[in-house]
Order: structure tokens, then sequence, then C-alpha cells
């Protein structure tokens, strides 16, 4: 499918141990160990470390070398792990990668803390990497804080809400998610000294990357093997997510799956004994299949827009291989 796989993909290998040991040698003997040993338990936790390999790719794509943007990188991937800590209490969610939820295995404001935390250990890097464009990327990181907070309003908003559009759920998912890639993207580029096309075509890249990513990670939500996926499987009909799937399932079922489906809505959410006769729902009425289609029309637009630049091997390696993911 892709000239030179076991290149990247081995590429890949190594930079995820470059970025794993930096991390974990981050915060390892910081003060006070309330703060710094739950922050060091989600950072060394096993990430599949995606953001950071797009901060990586993108500076290789606009010219630049990885060493001139692991502090970047590790930005990012701390900044991610903010959102997660923050997003699992916001879904009651007691596992990830695995493992239980940091406000599980500590407590809930523990992981408030470590999360506001990240935030700033996020920045303190990211500086370490600007240079002469240090405010056009700091802004660039900020807007994509912003964007997720506010992506994540709207996931939580429209878990009440009774009627949302796909085109509200597509908006949603562009923030929550694809705006975090897009950042990675545009950041890399910029701080390797990408000229303004390369800059713009990384970040379509990354937004369209990002959309495909959500709309897969909803689909392993309720098809997913939980041990693989790291997370509870049914998790987003438990908390009555409205998901590209949930909406589409709407839009076609008829009679009883259709007041099954409404019933999700009415109690806001389903319980765990439920989740089987939903995902049959779903596979009965082609939805997980209409998905995939989704994720591949999303990816397809994140390769086209890299097909200019010469140097984007690696991110069509990467965009090809996530979707095959089964975590
Ligand atoms: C989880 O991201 C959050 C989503 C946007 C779906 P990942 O699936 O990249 O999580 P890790 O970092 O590999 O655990
Ligand atoms: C991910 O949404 C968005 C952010 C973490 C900002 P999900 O809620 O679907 O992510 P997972 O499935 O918990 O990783
Ligand atoms: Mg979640
Ligand atoms: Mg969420
Ligand atoms: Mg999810």
């Amino acid at each position: 499918m892709i000239k030179d796989s076991s290149r990247f993909e081995s590429t890949y290998l190594k930079e995820k141990a470059i970025i794993e040991k930096k991390l974990s040698g981050l915060l390892k003997n910081n003060n006070p160990k309330s703060l710094y040993e739950p922050c060091s338990y989600i950072l060394n936790s096993e990430g599949k470390r995606i953001r950071a390999l797009l901060v990586l790719l993108s500076a290789q794509a606009a010219g630049g070398r990885f060493k001139d943007v692991y502090n970047a990188a590790i930005a990012v991937e701390i900044l991610h792990n903010f959102t997660l800590i923050h997003d699992d209490i916001m879904d009651n969610a007691d596992k990830r990668r695995g493992l239980p939820t940091l406000h599980i295995k500590y407590d809930l404001s523990t992981a408030i803390l470590a999360g506001d935390n990240l935030i700033a250990v996020a920045y303190q890097n990211l500086l370490k990497d600007c240079k002469s464009n240090d405010r056009r990327v700091v802004e660039a990181f900020t807007k994509g804080i912003i964007e997720i907070c506010e992506g994540q309003s709207l996931d939580k908003e429209f878990e009440v809400r009774k009627e949302v559009s796909i085109k509200e759920y597509m908006k949603m998912i562009e923030k929550k998610t694809a705006a975090l890639a897009k950042m990675c993207c545009s950041i890399g580029s910029q701080i390797s000294g990408g000229s303004k096309k390369e800059i713009k075509a990384l970040e379509i890249y990354g937004l369209n990357l990002g959309i495909a990513f959500q709309l897969q990670d909803d689909m392993l939500d309720i098809v997913g093997d939980e041990k693989e996926f790291g997370k509870k499987v049914g998790g987003d009909l438990m908390e009555g997510k409205k998901t590209y799937l949930f909406l589409r399932a709407l839009e076609k079922a008829r009679g009883k799956d259709k007041s099954d489906l409404i019933k999700v809505i009415r109690k806001k959410g389903i319980k765990k004994n439920q989740i089987s006769k939903y995902r049959n729902i779903y596979i009965k009425l082609g939805v997980i299949e209409e998905v995939k289609q989704l994720v591949e029309k999303y990816t397809d637009k994140a390769l086209k827009a890299v097909n200019k630049i010469d140097n984007a091997g690696s991110l069509k390696w990467l965009a090809f291989t996530l979707l095959k993911r089964s975590k």
C-alpha cells in the first residue's frame, strides 16, 4: 500500500521511545509528590504518542529536523494528557490505557490540579523550542487549547440536548479533537521555518486526520476490543453521547429500533447490560460500515493535502496506518 512502510514504522517506534524517555524524566524529581506523582502516572502510561509524532513529522515535511522540535513534541503530548485527565472526569470514565483513570486512582481534586499543572508544564516545554517566530507558535498553541475547550463544551451540551444535527457533531469533533492535530502540524512546521504554503497544507492534513481519528474512536468505542482499546467499550452510549453512529442510526431506524434509540436520549444514556443490544442495532442499520467509509474519506482529504509536499512520506504512512488501528 505504501512504499517504505517498514522504515516509517521503525522511525515511529524509535521516536515514540525517545518521547517516552523524555516524558518519564521530566517531572521525576519535582515536588510536591502529591502533585507530580499523578502527573507522572498519566504521562508514563501507554499512549500512542500520535500528537508528538505529528509535530516531528510536520517539522520534517517542512524541511526541518526532529531535534529542533522535541520540546514542542513533548509539549503537545503533555497538553493531550491534560485533556485526557479532565475528559475522563467529564465522561465518568474509569479506565484509560488499560489502567484506572487518574481521578479513580487518586481523587477528583488531585485530577483537576494535575490537569491544570500539565497545561503550564506544556507551555514551559513549548517555549524551549520557540525562537524567532515564537509569537505565532504560542498563538497557535493557545488557539488549539481554546478550541478543545469549546469542543468539549459542545460534547457535554449535546449529551442533554434532544436534537443534534450531524453537521453540529462534525463541528464539535473538529474542535475537541481535530484542532489539536492541526495545531501539532502547525507548530511543527512553523518552528522549522516552513513556507506559508507548507504550513497551510500541513494544517489541512492535521485537521482532516483529526476528524478521521475521532470518528474512528467513536466507532472503536462500540465495536472495539476492550483489552486492546484500553477504555471501557460502550462508554459513549452509557453517557448518552451523540456520536455520528448514534445520529445516523437515529435517522435510519424504524419501529422498535427507533424507539430504543429515542430512549437513549430520554434517559440520557443506557445501562451496561444494554450495550450489546445497541451494538446490534448499529450493525443491523449499517452505520458501522458508514462510519468506516467516512473515516476513509477524511483520511483521503488528509493525504491529498500533503500530495505536493516532498517530505510527507511518513505523514502519509501515518494516515494509512491509523486506518487499521484497534486502539
Ligand atoms: C484519545 O486519544 C482521545 C481522542 C481524541 C479520541 P488517543 O487515542 O490518541 O489516546 P492515547 O494518547 O493513544 O492514549
Ligand atoms: C476526546 O473525546 C476528546 C478529548 C479528550 C479532548 P473522547 O471522550 O471520545 O475521548 P476518549 O474516548 O475518552 O479517549
Ligand atoms: Mg472520553
Ligand atoms: Mg469526551
Ligand atoms: Mg471516545
